[in-house]
């Protein structure tokens, strides 16, 4: 598909959108697993060969049945209540705008929204998105891949801020703070406090307190709130615009 024509009318069919996911996300409480699909759309990109990113592909059935994809289909078919309302829109659009809206309806920072993404039927291979059982040099290779630093590691990693593990999705369980709906730095508040009883921390959650270079961060956004919303807005902003140059 060709790049979609931002103009006018394609500007207002995005505030459409976005008025429509906002009202989706209120009423099935589900900004989690938006901007969970979000981040596994972009997450993919490579910057070397320019492949993957934030281009649609993760509703090809051969991407959204990817392991690390598991229970995405449920976000995908959410999105596509939007599209049927707002048939303009580009996939790849909806799913960062439901991104954004997710993090922006829970209480986190406004993250700014540029329009014009194209849609691809091309995904690639499974493995691009980072394996929670790994560690820092796992995750260096997966988000340096996308051309991202480590500061970016550790501000996207605060999207754990939201939601939790499922145990029939990913094998883990529970969510990483007392409120899963509410976007704010609890999540490095509890890292840094170390295991404690029902609360989530994984092997790749647990690598930004041990690693030298991902601690000072960890530390900034536990005490630093405004630090850590300044920080994850440019990060995620990045991650939704991979591999994509606005016009
Ligand atoms: C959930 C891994 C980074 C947002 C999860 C789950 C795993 C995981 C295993 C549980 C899935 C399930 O069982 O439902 C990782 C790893 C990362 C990473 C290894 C590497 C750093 C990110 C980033 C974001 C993000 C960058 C967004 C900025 C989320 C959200 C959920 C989640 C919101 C909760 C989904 C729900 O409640 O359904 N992640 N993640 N993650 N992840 Fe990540």
């Amino acid at each position: 598909m060709a790049l979609p024509i931002v103009d006018t009318e394609y500007l207002k069919e995005i505030d459409r959108a976005r008025r429509h996911l906002r009202a989706l996300i209120a009423y099935k409480n589900c900004a989690p697993i938006m901007l969970r699909l979000a981040w596994h759309d972009a997450g993919t990109y490579d910057a070397r060969t320019k492949t993957g990113g934030p281009n649609g592909s993760i509703r090809n059935e051969e991407e959204h049945t990817h392991g690390a994809n598991a229970g995405l289909k449920i976000a995908l078919d959410f999105c596509e209540e939007v599209k049927s309302k707002c048939p303009k829109i580009t996939y790849a659009d909806l799913y960062q705008l439901a991104g954004v809206v997710a993090v922006e309806v829970t209480g986190g920072p406004t993250v700014d929204f540029v329009p014009g993404r194209k849609d691809s039927k091309i995904s690639p291979k499974e493995g691009r998105l980072p394996d929670a059982n790994e560690g820092p040099p796992h995750l260096r290779d997966v988000f340096y891949r996308m051309g991202l630093s480590d500061k970016d590691i550790v501000a996207l990693s605060g999207g754990h801020t939201l939601g939790r593990a499922h145990p029939e999705r990913s094998g883990f369980d529970g969510p990483w703070t007392e409120e899963p709906l509410k976007f704010d730095n609890s999540y490095f508040v509890e890292l840094l406090k170390g295991d404690s009883d029902g609360l989530l921390k994984l092997p790749s959650d647990k690598a930004l307190v041990h690693d030298p270079e991902f601690r000072p961060y960890v530390e900034l956004y536990a005490k630093d709130e405004e630090a850590f919303f300044r920080d994850y807005a440019i990060s995620h902003k990045k991650l939704s615009e991979l591999g994509f140059t606005p016009r």
